[in-house]
């Protein structure tokens, strides 16, 4: 499903679209076809493309507010002037941008799909499932590498810094959600605003240590797998658009994405258990059959301690899981799990209130509201 199918204001991207889909079919194309076909099996496949829309978003509505817009223009279009009245509205280098963004997802996904032991994926099998799971690796492994060759093509030094420190916060944060790390030090000022929500907003109770650190493993992973992906590319197409000279862009673009990037996998997890494997188009309850606690399993332990020995064995014992759903379902967690999701996507749309007037600024509005009520 297109994001547009959420939200047809999106409509006006379609242009912007078809060239970030003809640049990322020559980025990840190799000399080998059989390479060819498996990094390029994720990207011909209909998706959302909701990372290249809210680049896109982005863009638009901050291109022009720093100073250095004029800058970028004339390096855009190779030759000197002062006159900003034929502008491109995205400049080609945040096109690019959003190609290496979404080439960095489709390769986590790769990756994540043999994790995962994942058979399907957005409809259809998995890439491991039609390729191996050993030519899935490969193949995240050559879009990761021609995407970090693509960032060195974006003439910031600063955006190939937060890119590869968002790669390596990405592979953290699934070894954090495999409990391959322990004693972590998450994320300090993104984690800092989360901790305030999670205590005053949501009361989750301090007295009980070890839900509490439970939580707090899981709000930071969250935004490690997930979220930090969606702020660096907001940032980057700040930084790029030149207006990321000023603190108060860059900190609303970093923000938005967090923002949204954690009620986006809240909603994943709700769906885990809520979702239809039909309309998800990838297998449903797949966290706990991977030993994973996710919001409504640490909501629900708040109300139903009988689970607590289910975390403890990552649902590890036969109808671990069957059970825990069943319970899980008769808490108020999946409620309080979408609140929680609604919540991030309130404080994502209050982030844009600075932003001057335009249609860029009430889509990607519309954008935080739309996430919640998707079905895949
Ligand atoms: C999907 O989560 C997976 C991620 C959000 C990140 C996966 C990251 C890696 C595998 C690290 C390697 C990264 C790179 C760039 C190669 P999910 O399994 O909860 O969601 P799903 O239901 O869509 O599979
Ligand atoms: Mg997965
Ligand atoms: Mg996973």
């Amino acid at each position: 499903m297109q994001v547009s199918e959420i939200l047809p204001s999106l409509d006006g991207l379609a242009p912007y679209l078809h060239e970030f889909q003809k640049g990322l079919l020559a980025h990840t194309a190799s000399s080998l076809p059989l390479l060819t076909r498996l990094t390029q099996y994720y990207v011909t496949q209909p998706s959302k493309r909701l990372r290249p829309c809210l680049i896109f978003l982005m863009c638009q509505a901050t291109n022009g507010l720093g100073v250095d817009w004029a800058v970028k223009v004339r390096e855009a279009q190779g030759f000197a002037t002062n006159d900003c009245t034929n502008s491109p509205e995205i400049l080609p280098s945040q096109i690019r941008l959003a190609q290496v963004i979404e080439m960095m997802h489709v390769a986590s996904l790769m990756h994540d799909d043999v994790i995962d032991n994942a058979e399907t994926r957005r409809g259809a099998p998995s890439a491991p499932t039609v390729f191996g799971n050993h030519s899935a690796v490969l193949g995240g492994d050559f879009v990761v590498s021609r995407a970090m060759a693509l960032t060195a093509t974006l003439g910031s030094p600063e955006v190939m810094i937060l890119v590869s420190k968002a790669f390596c916060t990405l592979v953290e944060g699934e070894l954090l959600q495999s409990g391959g790390i322990q004693n972590h030090s998450g994320p300090a000022d993104a984690f800092r605003f989360d901790a305030d929500f999670l205590y005053c907003t949501f009361r989750v109770p301090p007295d009980d240590i070890a839900l509490a650190t439970m939580w707090e493993d899981y709000i930071c992973k969250t935004y490690m797998k997930t979220a930090c992906l969606f702020s660096c590319a907001l940032q980057c197409s700040v930084i790029l658009g030149g207006a990321g000279n000023e603190e108060c862009w860059r900190k609303m673009a970093l923000l938005y994405g967090h923002r949204l990037g954690m009620a986006f996998q809240l909603v994943d997890d709700l769906l885990d258990f809520t979702g239809d494997p039909g309309k998800l188009g990838k297998p449903a309850n797949a966290d706990l059959s991977l030993g994973i606690a996710t919001a409504p399993v640490l909501f629900a332990l708040e109300e139903d301690e009988s689970i607590r020995e289910f975390v403890l064995r990552r649902f590890g014992e036969p109808g671990d899981v069957q059970k825990t759903i069943e319970r899980v379902k008769n808490t108020g967690a999946l409620r309080r799990t979408r609140e929680l999701a609604e919540l991030y996507a309130d404080k994502a749309r209050q982030t844009l209130s600075i932003l001057p007037e335009s249609a860029a600024k009430c889509a990607l509005s519309d954008l935080a509201a739309a996430i919640l009520v998707r079905q895949n």
